[in-house]
This record gives C-alpha cells, structure tokens and sequence, in this order.
C-alpha cells in the first residue's frame, strides 16, 4: 500500500470571505473576521480551510475574476492581516488551501490592461485574441454566463476569449512567460506557507478554441506536469482540480500519484442527479436517487487504489443540500445529518461549505430582483428571452441559484444574524433567528455535533480512509447503502433519502456507531424499519 497522505484522513472547510465573518462593519466578510471564528473551525474539527479569492479584483464574479495575484483586496483586509492569518492557522494545526485562479484574469489586470492596448505589447500573447469573420465573431463558442465566449476590443480591432464573464478574459497557456510568472506567483505564496491549491476550472487551462475545444484539452495534463515540477511538487501539499468535464478515466489521469500532477478534483457528475441530463443546470428533474448512488459508487470504485476521491454537496456555486436533497421544514435536523454521513461515510476527502454544518438553508427569493449572481442574472435574462414563463424561471433560480450559497454566515440570533454590525453586502436568510451556528453550539443534537462526530470518526478509524465501497440495493429508489471494509472489519452506512418510513435488510447484526435518530447499541439488520431521513453506520458483526 502506498504511504498515508495527510490529506486523505483531513476534513475540508470552504470559506466564501466575502459572507462569512465581517469585522469592521462595512457589511463584507473580512480576514480578521476569519480569524475571530478559528476556534469554532477547531471545535467543528477541520484540518484545512479552502480560502475562496481574496486577491484584489473589481468584483465583476465576486473575486473570481483577479486583478492581482500577490495582493489582498482592501475588502477583505491588509497582507499583515494575512500573514497573521496563516501564522495562527498554522499555530491552530490548520492548513490553508488558496483558491488559484489562472484560467483567466480579471480585464483590470495589468496584463491584460497591457495586453489590450497594443498588437506589439509583450504581454498581448498572454491572452487569446482572433480577428472577426466578415465583422461577426470569430465563432460561435460560448461562455458559461450566456452569450458569445468572445468579446470586441475597439484599441486594436481584435476579440479576445472569456468563457466566463466578459470582465474574465481567458489566460493563453501556450505562452510559455505567462506560464512562468504563475509560477512564480504560485511559489511565492507556497514560500508565504500556504499548503495548498484549489484550482478554479484547472481543466479549462488547455483550451484549444479554433477546434472549439473547451474542457480537456490536448496540453492540459502536460501543463499540470509541468506545474507539478515547477511549483508544489515534492512539498506535501494538497492540490484540487476543480473540473466540470471529468469522467472517471479523465478523473484518474489527473490524481494518479504516478502522474504527477494533482492530487485529487473536483467532479459534479452527481450533481447532476437533479437536471434533465443533456441539458442545462436550470432544467429541473426530481432528484433520482439511483443515478445519484451508480455516479458515486462509479466513481468510488474506478479510483480505488488508482486516484483519489473528492467528497462534497456544497460550494459556493451550489444550492444548499438541505434544501436541494433533503427536507429544510420539518426534517431539517434529520435530513442534513443523513445527507453528512452519507458523504462521509464513503472514501475520499470530504469538503464542508460554510453553514453546511448547521444545517443552513436556500433563500426564499420573491423575485429576480432579490437576486445578484452574474450567472444568475444572465441566465434570467437568457430564458426570458428563450420565451420561457417568469414563474419557471423562478423556479430553476430559486433552486439551484449561486445566490441560496452566498448568503452570510448565520452566527447567531442578533440582527444580520451576527455576521455584520453594518448593513450585508447581501441579504441574511430570514431564518437566522432559528437556524445559527450559537444555537447550534448550545444543542447537543444539532447538525453541527453530528458533522463534528463524523469528522473525529475519520480521524480514529482507518476504515474510513482506507476502506473499499460496495453498494448496496442499487436499484432501491429510499435509501443509498453500502459497506465498507478494512482488514476484517465491515462497516455499513445506510441512509435514508425518503420522508416516510423504509424497509431495508442486510443478514445479520449491527453495532451502532453512529446515527441521527435515537438507537439502540445492536441493530438487527435483517428487518429494520428505517424513519424519514434516518441514516445509521453500524459495524456488521
Ligand atoms: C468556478 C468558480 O467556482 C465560480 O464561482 C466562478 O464563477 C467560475 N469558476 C469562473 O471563475
């Protein structure tokens, strides 16, 4: 067996800075505001807190969209206040993961400022820049947050490529100097102890757009060798792809420990248990839990002992999973705790997003001006004008808008729910009275010390990290089951994705490691009667 990473036994933390803690009232999260909130991360048991961008940016994709890679955003705090946040991170056993973003810059950089400019300019190369045909763009790629990927630039009669925002024009990677200055970026903040990298849509980077090839390109896995070499290789760090376009073969290609190049990534296969497939992420379909459980096991089983598994429900770009695949009214406590244990329960290493551990919910958006998502705003107007009713577009925003995540951090039952003394950059769910990270603290049954308990248990138990997956019942349309084993011991998860009651069996007895509804020392797993939402891990005797 190959030597235990320290990433394969540590729990993730998602920090969104902008809605997570502000300290100086002006309503936007902030770095000391972070760090007043260490000790909570601590008592909630994480090891690695991913930092969402706090690099100076115009905001166009909320920090998405970087005008300065080495800096700070004055929002968000100084460099002194950085430095003293990696200081008591490290002081704290907390490893920090950045978020990279190199797959554009924002069009405020000084590069793409130069860039723009000048034909001549050293830095036009950086980007990706095509004469129109016939005074029409150079094709019809498009971008992510609707429209064409390719936008008029007046100064020097050429469009430059964005697959996302127009202000996030795309990097080139084929230039060999822009390569090396993120290099030297990169290394200056592995040098400032940061331990890790996620990277922003990594498998866009190769991009070939004359062939109109977006994701996976033909020098993708090349570029992240070379990144390996040329930056965090050999320095036992923890790295994350994010990638849109991965099957389970592309999956292992980039977290093959041989291939030097990742060590794990982002995929949203099962994310699309919800969406009509073939179509976009606003096309609802209910959740179908059967695909759901054969994305998960696929991929669980294809990386074994091959890749390495990210585990997650959550992000700054997905609804809230209590809403989206539990049950935010009268199953809130249950369902968030069945959904935690069957994420954590299987292989990989898990990723909490803030609030997800409290149990907090989607926004009850009226209308689309409660809305502030560039995506969100674009595809609004992208349907309206496709001739789709108002009242189906709202109902594909109001549940998989990025919005329902980036609402601020509820802390507790104070005005703003404790996350500003000014006014939010962005409205509070109203809920906040009820659902917050104090109460929770307060509640020896809340959602918080469950996530708190599946979070040691991977630390203690080495059948967590190591062990093999095999699903159960795969074509049960409740309840999602499998087993896990290591050296001679089997561990069952069986949770319960259904509000009403549910039959499982499995031969023989059960002691009870964990669940969320009151339980006896020994199950018997030949006939149990399974509540609404109910979720227990039990070790098979
Ligand atoms: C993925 C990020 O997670 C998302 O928030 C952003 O809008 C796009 N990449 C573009 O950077």
């Amino acid at each position: 067996m190959l030597e235990e990473k320290w990433w394969e036994r540590s729990v993730v933390y998602q920090i969104y800075p902008r809605s997570f803690c502000d300290s100086n009232g002006d309503g936007v999260g902030d770095i000391n505001g972070i760090r007043s909130k260490l000790w909570y991360l601590k008592k909630l048991g994480v090891d690695v807190i991913w930092l969402s961008p706090i690099y100076p940016s115009p905001n166009a994709d909320n920090g998405y969209d970087i005008s300065d890679y080495r800096g700070v955003s004055p929002e968000y705090g100084t460099m002194e206040d950085m430095k003293r946040f990696i200081q008591e991170c490290e002081d704290s056993d907390i490893s920090i993961m950045m978020d990279l973003v190199v797959n554009h810059t924002s069009d405020e950089h000084p590069w793409f400022v130069e860039a723009k400019s000048s034909l001549n300019s050293p830095y036009r190369d950086y980007y990706i820049w095509r004469k129109g045909k016939a005074g029409q763009v150079p094709n019809d790629l498009q971008s992510d947050f609707g429209g064409s990927a390719w936008e008029y630039s007046e100064e020097t009669g050429e469009y430059y490529l964005h697959f996302y925002h127009k202000k996030q024009p795309d990097l080139n990677w084929e230039n060999e100097n822009m390569r090396a200055e993120i290099w030297k970026m990169m290394n200056h903040w592995i040098d400032m102890e940061i331990k890790g990298f996620r990277m922003d849509v990594i498998d866009v980077i190769g991009k070939d757009p004359d062939k109109k090839i977006k994701e996976n390109g033909p020098k993708l896995h090349a570029y992240l060798q070379e990144m390996n070499r040329e930056t965090f290789g050999g320095k036992d760090m923890m790295t994350v792809g994010e990638c849109w376009g991965a099957d389970t073969k592309i999956g292992r290609a980039y977290s093959d420990p041989e291939r030097k190049e990742l060590d794990m990534i982002f995929q949203f296969e099962q994310m699309q248990a919800d969406q009509i497939p073939g179509k976009q992420k606003w096309d609802l379909r209910p959740l179908d839990l059967v695909y759901l459980k054969h994305t998960f096991a696929k991929w669980q089983k294809e990386l074994e002992g091959k890749g390495w598994n990210s585990l997650f429900w959550n992000s700054h770009d997905l609804p809230r999973i209590v809403s989206r695949w539990g049950n935010d009214k009268e199953y809130r406590v249950e369902s968030a705790k069945m959904l935690a244990t069957a994420l954590h329960g299987m292989k990989g290493t898990p990723y909490i997003y803030q609030g997800e551990e409290i149990g907090m919910t989607n926004y009850p958006f009226s209308g689309i001006e409660d809305l502030v998502d560039v995506e969100t705003l674009n595809a609004y107007q992208e349907r309206k004008a496709q001739g789709f009713p108002e009242e189906e577009i709202m109902r594909s925003l109001c549940a998989k808008a990025r919005d329902n995540a980036r609402t601020p951090m509820q802390w507790d039952d104070s005005p703003e729910g404790g996350f500003t003394k000014g006014s939010p950059w962005y409205r509070v769910n109203p809920n906040y009275k009820e659902i917050n990270a104090k109460r929770a603290l307060e509640d020896k049954g809340s959602v918080f010390y469950h996530y708190q308990k599946l979070i040691a248990l991977r630390k203690e138990e080495p059948l967590l990290v190591h062990g093999t997956f095999e699903l159960l019942c795969p074509e049960d349309r409740h309840v999602f089951a499998y087993v896990r084993e290591w050296k001679c011991k089997k561990w069952l998860i069986i949770c319960n994705f259904y509000e009403g009651p549910t039959e499982f069996s499995y031969p023989g007895k059960g002691r009870t490691i964990l669940s969320n509804y009151e339980q006896g020392e020994e199950v018997l797993l030949e006939h149990i009667q399974l509540r609404p939402y109910e979720a227990v891990i039990c070790e098979v005797m």
